[in-house]
């Protein structure tokens, strides 16, 4: 399978220069590690593995794999949990960890979850923010790059499961 040729958003140096000011923002608040960062599968993968090697102190990985279902259908609100967290939430500072918000249903219904279970923060972190359909408002507390619309891929983010292992985050174009 070949994938068609997407342009270019934001070149591998420019997202490593990104991800190396979200890990010194996340250094700077929590300077003695102990983090629980939380992916959301699968787009987050990437983000992720580079994120926290960037912060580069002691922390907990886990991850998830949900899909929410956007406000306009029956299912309102809903969130449906293919794998939750494992790793106890109570007490731990946790990060969110997605690739986009979009609508902002995943993200934030599942914020609501994690904070059910008691930890003693939640923040979010994603690395694209798209603004242009939000649905629900997320308060992005680590963000990599905003964008209004398009559709984007690569570095973890597909289009029918193709392009996720881009080195870049690049539009696709007359979709
Ligand atoms: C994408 C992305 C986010 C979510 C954002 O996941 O990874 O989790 O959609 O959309 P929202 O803000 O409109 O809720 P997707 O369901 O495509 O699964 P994937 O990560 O496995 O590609």
């Amino acid at each position: 399978m070949v994938d068609a040729k997407p342009r270019v958003l934001f070149n591998g140096d420019e997202i490593a220069a990104r991800v190396r000011e979200i890990a010194g923002e996340i250094s700077a608040k929590y300077p003695d590690g102990g983090v629980l960062f939380i992916g959301i599968l699968k787009g987050s993968f990437v983000f992720l593995a580079d994120l926290v090697r960037a912060v580069g102190r002691p922390c907990h990985i886990d991850f998830v794999r949900i899909s929410s279902y956007g406000s306009d259908t029956a299912s309102s609100g809903k969130l449906d949990i293919l794998m939750d967290v494992h790793i106890p939430v109570r007490d731990r500072h946790v990060i969110l960890v997605d690739d986009i918000v979009d609508t902002g249903l995943t993200v934030s219904q599942y914020r609501e979850r994690i904070l059910q279970m008691g930890p003693r923060s939640v923040e979010i972190a994603a690395l694209i923010d798209k603004t242009g359909r939000r649905e629900k408002h997320v308060s992005l507390d680590y963000c990599g790059f905003r964008i209004e619309g398009g559709f984007v891929v690569g570095y973890g983010l597909d289009w029918d499961e193709r392009y996720r292992y881009l080195n870049s985050v690049c539009l696709l174009e007359g979709e």
